[in-house]
């Protein structure tokens, strides 16, 4: 079974626990989205790898008691909860504030995907509407749930949700995350195919926002391989406009899903494994960065992931001139995306 040996290989799996000794090892994750091309693969990976006895939140204002049903036959020891908001008045928070509760992590791929000719950016007014109302009800009823971001545009979305967490009166940047992972294991994947090494065992970052503009894949310090200048330029162009390939590839039809589906459950199963007590789980993630020295209150960086939420926000990854350049170039971008994300909190 192919598929089932590919998920082994590549979702990190939780050792068998001891339950005596485990503290707090059963979680609550909310996905919010569930319907949508991303939320139904993620939850399967939910389904299959949440720690046994955790309960998995579905929450969607369409199909989404069909998709519960469904992935309730899967004989892991996940419990659902399914919740069908209220497509007609999306103010109608009652199934929402039930999904709300009780929360150790919110994932949320709910929002509009792009169709080819977009920017990711167009997508801003719909989709920090729906982050909104998402996130005052995850403040609400689990002030501190860490909540993971993949609507876009992430370098907008993020800032905005912790604005609207100020407000709540319940921010902690330690919680707040954007998912950014589907570019680090599309660099793995690239670099891996080009060199002919394993993707999964490449070790390399990506860091800035989730956006061509934003993004910087560092190729100078991946460990044990280097490029030519024209493999960089190459792999940098192909990492930075994946993305784009998959829309045009799709012609229509919605971005990444499935690739998404599988960084989301990496992400979010670290973050599961972090509050768990494991040590040593590092993403690069587009975080609240005031509080360093990088002079842009968000940007993608290596978070290494604890109890509560962010352990620690290590050091830049080593760069050559041109990278360190290009880092500096697009720092106003990314604060330009923050400001656009403040501004509609601040007015919603
Ligand atoms: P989709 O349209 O297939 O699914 C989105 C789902 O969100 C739908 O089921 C929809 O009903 C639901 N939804 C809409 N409003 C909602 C609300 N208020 N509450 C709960 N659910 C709601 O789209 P998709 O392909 O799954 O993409 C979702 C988002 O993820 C898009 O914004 C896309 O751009 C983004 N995305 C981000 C990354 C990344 O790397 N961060 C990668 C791929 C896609
Ligand atoms: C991606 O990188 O695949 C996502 O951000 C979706 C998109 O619009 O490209």
């Amino acid at each position: 079974n192919l598929y089932l040996l590919t998920c082994r290989y590549y979702i990190p799996q939780f050792k068998p626990h001891n339950r005596a000794t485990d503290v707090p090892y059963m979680v609550k994750v909310l996905v919010a989205g569930a319907a949508g091309g991303i939320g139904q693969p993620l939850s399967l990976l939910l389904k299959q790898n949440l720690p046994a006895g955790s309960t998995l939140a579905l929450f969607d204002v369409v199909n989404v008691i069909g998709v519960g049903e469904d992935l309730s036959h899967i004989n892991t020891h996940v419990k659902l909860e399914v919740h069908l908001g209220d497509l007609k008045n999306p103010s109608n928070t009652t199934e929402l504030d039930k999904a709300t509760q009780n929360l150790d992590l919110a994932v949320i791929p709910a929002g509009v995907p792009r169709k080819p000719g977009m920017t990711r950016d167009d997508l801003f007014k719909v989709n920090a509407g729906i982050v909104k109302g998402l996130v005052e009800s995850i403040a609400k009823n689990s002030p501190k749930a860490l909540i993971a971001i993949i609507t876009n545009p992430v370098n907008s979305t993020v800032p905005a949700a912790a604005e609207i967490l100020k407000k709540a009166g319940v921010y902690d940047p330690k919680r707040l995350f954007g998912v950014s992972t589907l570019d680090i294991v599309r660099a793995q994947t690239f670099i891996g195919q080009l060199k002919g090494q394993n993707p999964a065992e490449v070790k390399v970052h990506v860091i800035g926002g989730h956006s061509p503009e934003t993004m910087l894949p560092i190729l100078s310090s991946v460990s044990g391989i280097s490029f030519s200048e024209e493999e960089t330029s190459s792999l940098s162009t192909k990492i930075k406009e994946a993305g784009t390939a998959v829309v045009n590839a799709k012609d229509g039809m919605g971005s990444a899903t499935l690739s998404m589906a599988y960084a989301g459950a990496r992400f979010a199963l670290g973050l599961v494994k972090a509050l768990n007590g494991e040590s040593g789980i590092i993403e690069d993630s587009y975080v609240d960065t005031s509080s360093t020295d990088l002079g842009v209150s968000f940007l993608a960086v290596p978070v290494e992931f604890g109890k509560n939420g962010i352990e620690k926000i290590h050091p830049l990854p080593q760069m050559n001139e041109s990278e360190k350049k290009q880092l500096a170039e697009l720092i106003p971008i990314v604060q330009k995306n923050i400001d656009t994300g403040l501004e509609f909190a601040k007015s919603a």
